[in-house]
């Protein structure tokens, strides 16, 4: 019979290692402080290593286990080095969050090569990066979770973000091709697709030049968007960092190659 604390122990994360990359802000960081929230000792990585380590500093301040970490995830061999160094520091890796992520935009037409090949680096290769880094240690323990972070964009194509959406595809396909291949190792490999969140990431269209926000501009793009939304809002990155939560504790023990849909209904799929 599953009681109180059968499920309090299926979301518990007390004792495990979770390495979330992108944790400078908006949906990297609020996952980090959600899985530090379920007890896993985090380590949060960024380009930004200010933000990484102000994300760190806030959930050691909450009373969880935070470090930090520079990392550019496109370099080749960082997060591998990265990850080396925590199996060294924690003992174990459980949970690899390959969440930093960029936008650019530009139609295909009009796709700049060298824009293409960094967000190709950063968002393709940096999660197959990531993947095989976490991969390798959590196939050797036998057990471990990967959450790669897509986007609602490879279900439902918007013109003007084709890179992106071009990353985003390929990670989920990522995602499917490694759950084949770690499953009978105890690695289960999973994806999120979240739909609209405003974070730094979105506040392009919104952004006067000098860098404050326009709230009128912040309110026309958001606004048609919550409307068009089944659930009538927009996501917060807590949505999602409930998403990551699921995926990586033992509640979601029977899942892998799976692509989760935090959007608020915009788009469904089977
Ligand atoms: N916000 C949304 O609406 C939305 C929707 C779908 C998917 N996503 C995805 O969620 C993830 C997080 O996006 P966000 O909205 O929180 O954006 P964000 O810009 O707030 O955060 C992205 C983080 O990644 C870091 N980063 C960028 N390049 C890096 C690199 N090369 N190495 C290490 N860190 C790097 C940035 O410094 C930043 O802290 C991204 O993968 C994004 O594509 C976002």
């Amino acid at each position: 019979m599953e009681t109180a604390e059968s499920v309090h122990r299926a979301f518990d994360l007390t004792g495990r290692v979770a390495l979330i990359t992108g944790a400078g802000g908006g949906i990297g960081r609020t996952s980090a402080e959600v899985l530090a929230g379920a007890g896993a000792a985090v380590v949060c990585v960024d380009l930004d290593l200010a933000r990484a380590e102000e994300t760190a500093r806030g959930i050691d301040s909450a009373g969880g286990s935070a470090d930090s970490a520079q990392v550019d995830v496109a370099e080749r061999g960082a997060l591998s080095a990265l990850v080396e160094r925590v199996v060294q520091q924690h003992g174990a890796l459980h949970v690899m969050c390959n969440i930093a992520g960029i936008m650019i935009d530009s139609s295909i037409i009009d796709l700049d090569p060298d824009e293409f090949e960094r967000i190709l680096s950063v968002n393709l290769k940096g999660a197959v990066y990531g993947c095989q880094a976490a991969g390798k240690v959590m196939v050797e323990q036998g057990a471990g979770s990967i959450i790669n972070m897509a986007s609602a964009a490879v279900l439902t194509p918007s013109a003007g973000i084709g890179a992106y959406a071009i990353c985003k595809a390929g990670v989920a396909q990522l995602t499917q091709s490694m759950a084949v291949e770690v499953g009978r190792r105890g690695v289960r490999v999973n994806t999120i697709a979240p739909g609209f969140v405003p974070t730094n990431m979105t506040a392009r269209y919104y952004t006067r030049p000098d860098g404050t926000i326009d709230e009128d501009a912040k309110a026309a793009v958001l606004s048609p968007m919550a409307k068009f939304a089944p659930l009538r809002r927009v996501g917060v990155t807590s949505d999602i960092g409930y998403c990551v939560l699921y995926l990586a504790s033992d509640a979601s023990s029977f899942v892998t190659g799976q692509l989760l849909s935090p959007n608020g209904g915009v788009a469904m799929h089977y």
